[in-house]
C-alpha cells in the first residue's frame, strides 16, 4: 500500500447515494452513480467509514479508535484516497467504433462459424461504397473501424480499403484467420493497420483442425510472428469447441503461456472466448455454455495473460461508467445491411447503407444507444451495480430490444427477458473485491 499523507482536519464529503453490499464477510461500499467503490474488510472498517461519512474530521475518527484497531482507519483512509471516492465526475468509455463485414467469402468452413461463412453474398459492397462509408463515418466523428467477415483479406481490394480507412484518420483493426498474411501481404498493408486479431482455436495441428477443418495451424503462427515483427499489435483469439476444450485445459494453458512468454516484449495478447454462439454445426445449450465458461475461466486464471479482475479495474478507473454493452454501435454487413450489434444473425436489420444516408444511420444509432442505455432497462436501472455491470449482453438478455426496429420504437422502458440471478450479482461483487488491489498499482 502507498504512503498516506493526509490533513488530520480533513472532513470527507462522500457521494450522495451509497449502497453497502456484503459478500464473503466483507463489505463493498458502492457509489452507484459514479461506478466507484471501496472495500471494508471487516465490520469495524465499515464503522470507520460511517464515522468518516458523518462529518467528523480524520483526527477525531482516529482518536475514537482503540490503538489495536488503528489499522482499520488507515485501511479505509487509504481506500478513500486511492479510489478518489469523493469525486463526483464520471467518464464514459469511447463509443465511436464501427464493424464492417467486408465479405461473407471464406477460405475456411469452421465448424462453429456463427456467420456460416463460405460463399460470397449477393450484392456485396463495392470498393467505392466501402470508401464512402469510411469517409462518412470519420466525418461524423467515428474513430475506430474493425474489418471482419468471412475472411476480409480475401477481398482483392483489401489494401485499398485499409489504406482508405487510415487516410480518413481511423484506427484500423482486422479480424482474420491468418492464412493469407505472407511477408509480402504484411509489408503491403502494415502502414494502414493498427491491430490484427488472428483466430487460432487449437493448441496443436490436430485440435486446430477439429475446429477449422484445415492444416493451417503453423501458417497462422507464422502470420502472428510476421505481424508482430512489422510492429502491428496482435491478439490471438481462441474459441475451442466443447469437445476440444473439456479435458484439454492444461494444453491450452501451456500453449497460451508459451506464446505470452515468447512475445513478452511485443504488443501481443491472448483472448479466450468465454461463450459459444449457435453456428454451422453447433447449438450449445445454456448448461454446456456454463461448463464452457467455467473451463475457460480456469484457463484464464492459470494463464499469464491479464486476469479478469485486472481488466475490470482498468475498465473502471477514473469513475468510468458502463451504461451499455456496446449496443447501438454501427455494424455493416457485407451487403450493406446495418445492425446495432456485431452479432448480426441475432438482431433485426435497422437500415442499409444503399437506402439510408449515413446521417440517418447515425441518428438511428444514437437512438439505439438511448434505448439500450441501462437507465432505460428494468430492473437494471435500479440496481446498485448498474454502472459497474452495465446490464450484460443486450442480445442475450433483452430480446425485445434487439428485435425492435429503432425507427418505430416507442420510448417506454425495456424489461429483461432473462432475469439476472443472485449468483451473477455475487460474481460481480467478488470481481470488485478482487479488482481492488489493482487500484494501488
Ligand atoms: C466470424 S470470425 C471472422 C473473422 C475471421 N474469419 C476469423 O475466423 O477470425 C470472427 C471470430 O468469431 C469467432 N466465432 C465464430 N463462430 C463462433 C461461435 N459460434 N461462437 C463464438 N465465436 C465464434 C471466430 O473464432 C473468430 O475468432
Ligand atoms: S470463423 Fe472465420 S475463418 Fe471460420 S468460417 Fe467463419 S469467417 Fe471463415
Ligand atoms: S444484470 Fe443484474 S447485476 Fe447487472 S445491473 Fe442488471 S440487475 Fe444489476
Amino acid at each position: 500500500m502507498p504512503q498516506l499523507e493526509l490533513d488530520p482536519q480533513k472532513v470527507y464529503h462522500m457521494p450522495k447515494s451509497i449502497c453497502i453490499e456484503k459478500i464473503d464477510n466483507q463489505y463493498l461500499i458502492i457509489s452507484p452513480d459514479t461506478a466507484n467503490w471501496i472495500l471494508a474488510e471487516n465490520e469495524n472498517q465499515l464503522e470507520v467509514y460511517k464515522e468518516l461519512s458523518s462529518g467528523k474530521c480524520v483526527i477525531d475518527v482516529i482518536q475514537n479508535q482503540p490503538q489495536e484497531k488503528i489499522n482499520d482507519v488507515i485501511h479505509i483512509l487509504t481506500e478513500l484516497e486511492a479510489k478518489k471516492f469523493e469525486n463526483e465526475y464520471i467518464n464514459y468509455p469511447q463509443e465511436h467504433g464501427m464493424y464492417v463485414y467486408l465479405t461473407n467469402r471464406c477460405n475456411q468452413r469452421c465448424a462453429h462459424c456463427y456467420m456460416y461463412a463460405g460463399e460470397e453474398k449477393e450484392q456485396e459492397l463495392s470498393t467505392l461504397e466501402i470508401k464512402n462509408l469510411l469517409f462518412e463515418f470519420a466525418t461524423c466523428g467515428g474513430k475506430v473501424v474493425t474489418f471482419t467477415g468471412g475472411e476480409a483479406t480475401l477481398r482483392a481490394d483489401f489494401s485499398e480499403i485499409v489504406y482508405s480507412a487510415k487516410k480518413n484518420g481511423l484506427t484500423v483493426g482486422v479480424l482474420s484467420n491468418g492464412i493469407l498474411w505472407s511477408q509480402e501481404f504484411v509489408e503491403k498493408n502494415k502502414e494502414y493497420i493498427d491491430e490484427v486479431q488472428i483466430s487460432i482455436d487449437g493448441y496443436d495441428q490436430q485440435s486446430y483442425r477439429a475446429v477449422r477443418g484445415t492444416d493451417s495451424f503453423d501458417i497462422t503462427l507464422d502470420a502472428v510472428e510476421r505481424l508482430l515483427n512489422a510492429g502491428i499489435r496482435v491478439t490471438i483469439a481462441i474459441t475451442p469447441l466443447m469437445g476440444t476444450l473439456i479435458g484439454n485445459e492444461s494444453k491450452y494453458i501451456s500453449f497460451a503461456n508459451k506464446l505470452i512468454e515468447k512475445y513478452k516484449d511485443k504488443e501481443f495478447f491472448v483472448k479466450f472466448n468465454t461463450e459459444l454462439l449457435d453456428g454451422r454445426t453447433i447449438k450449445p445449450t445454456d448448461e454446456e455454455n456454463m461448463q464452457y465458461k467455467k473451463s475457460i475461466k480456469d484457463i484464464k486464471t492459470a494463464c499469464m495473460s491479464n486476469s479478469d479482475e485486472e481488466g475490470f479495474a482498468l475498465d473502471h478507473r477514473n469513475n468510468t461508467v458502463f451504461n451499455n454493452c456496446g449496443y447501438g454501435g454501427i455494424t455493416v454487413a457485407s451487403n450493406g445491411d446495418v445492425f446495432f450489434c456485431n452479432l448480426v444473425s441475432q438482431c433485426v436489420k435497422q437500415a442499409n447503407i444503399r437506402q439510408n444516408s449515413f446521417a440517418e444511420i447515425n441518428e438511428l444509432s444514437k437512438r439505439a444507444r438511448e434505448l439500450s442505455n441501462i437507465n432505460n432497462l428494468m430492473p437494471c436501472n435500479s440496481c446498485s451495480l448498474k454502472y459497474l455491470c452495465g446490464g450484460g449482453c443486450r442480445v442475450k438478455y433483452f430480446k425485445t430490444l434487439v428485435s425492435t426496429q429503432v425507427s418505430v420504437s416507442k420510448s417506454s422502458k425495456i424489461v429483461r427477458t432473462i432475469s439476472c440471478t443472485k449468483e451473477y450479482k455475487e460474481n460481480v461483487l467478488r470481481l470488485m473485491v478482487k479488482a481492488n488491489q489493482y487500484f494501488y498499482l
